[in-house]
């Protein structure tokens, strides 16, 4: 039957990129590993899979505390990022991924703590369903972590640099903050708001925790889930 005649769902297509990213880390991990594990229904996916082999490994560290909540639940320890000397693969969804494989994420607000886990990790492993590939990042809002107090601050800072901020209503983040979405940022590789030179200069503002641009550290894998199967696209 023709996938054209009965397109698959998005949440056909989430389950087979979330068991798609089980089966790539599945001959690497050993009884010692520990797995970074993202946040959001994408990554939901990938823990449903992995708890499939838990006997393979040791554990994951978490993005956040759903996803903290949801690994303990399918019998996956969860370790402090502190007491983890090193991950071998982090498995996180993405809002919007170009073909750089530079990303906008956060639409959940685990931005922060995702970031921090990803820095760690050896090898980034996004996964996605087609719809979130996108040739310029940007249509998707871009989510800021603000401290509270800095919020008009870190607002009126977002303007000049071209950004319409608007405070994301009864949101505060895991780490007691609020999230503030930026539209209107068209980020064309090569201009001032190239996702690199965007990154960066919403990292100078002060207040500002951390911005939802993973593009100094971009993904290093895409599992990409489409009509015709998972494809892998690797960091060019
Ligand atoms: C969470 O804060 C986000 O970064 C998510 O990873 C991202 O929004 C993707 O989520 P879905 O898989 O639910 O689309």
């Amino acid at each position: 039957m023709s996938s054209s005649v009965h397109p698959l769902s998005s949440d056909h297509l989430k389950a087979a990129v979330g068991k798609a990213a089980a089966e790539y880390i599945k001959p690497h991990l050993e009884y010692s590993s520990i797995i970074g594990v993202g946040t959001g229904s994408t990554a939901n996916c990938f823990i449903d899979a992995l708890a499939e082999f838990k006997h393979l490994f040791d554990g994951a560290v978490a993005s956040s505390e759903a996803t903290a909540l949801r690994l303990k639940e399918r019998g996956i320890p969860v370790y402090d990022l502190n007491s983890v000397f090193e991950l071998e693969f982090y498995v996180d969804g993405a809002d919007e991924i170009n073909q750089q494989l530079e990303m906008i994420k956060g639409g959940g607000g685990a931005l922060t703590r995702e970031k921090i886990v990803a820095a760690v990790a050896k090898e980034f492993v996004c996964v996605a369903d087609e719809s979130k590939l996108v040739d310029v990042l940007g249509a998707y809002p871009l989510p800021v972590e603000v401290i509270p107090m800095a919020r008009s601050h870190v607002a009126r800072e977002m303007v000049k640099l071209g950004g319409d901020p608007v405070l994301r209503d009864g949101v505060t983040t895991d780490n007691g903050n609020i999230i503030l979405d930026l539209h209107h940022f068209h980020m064309v590789a090569g201009s001032k708001l190239a996702p690199t030179n965007l990154e960066n200069a919403i990292n100078q503002v002060t207040g500002v925790v951390t911005n939802g641009l993973f593009a100094s550290r971009p993904a290093d894998t895409l599992l990409l889930a489409t009509q015709d199967g998972v494809k892998t696209i690797k960091a060019r």
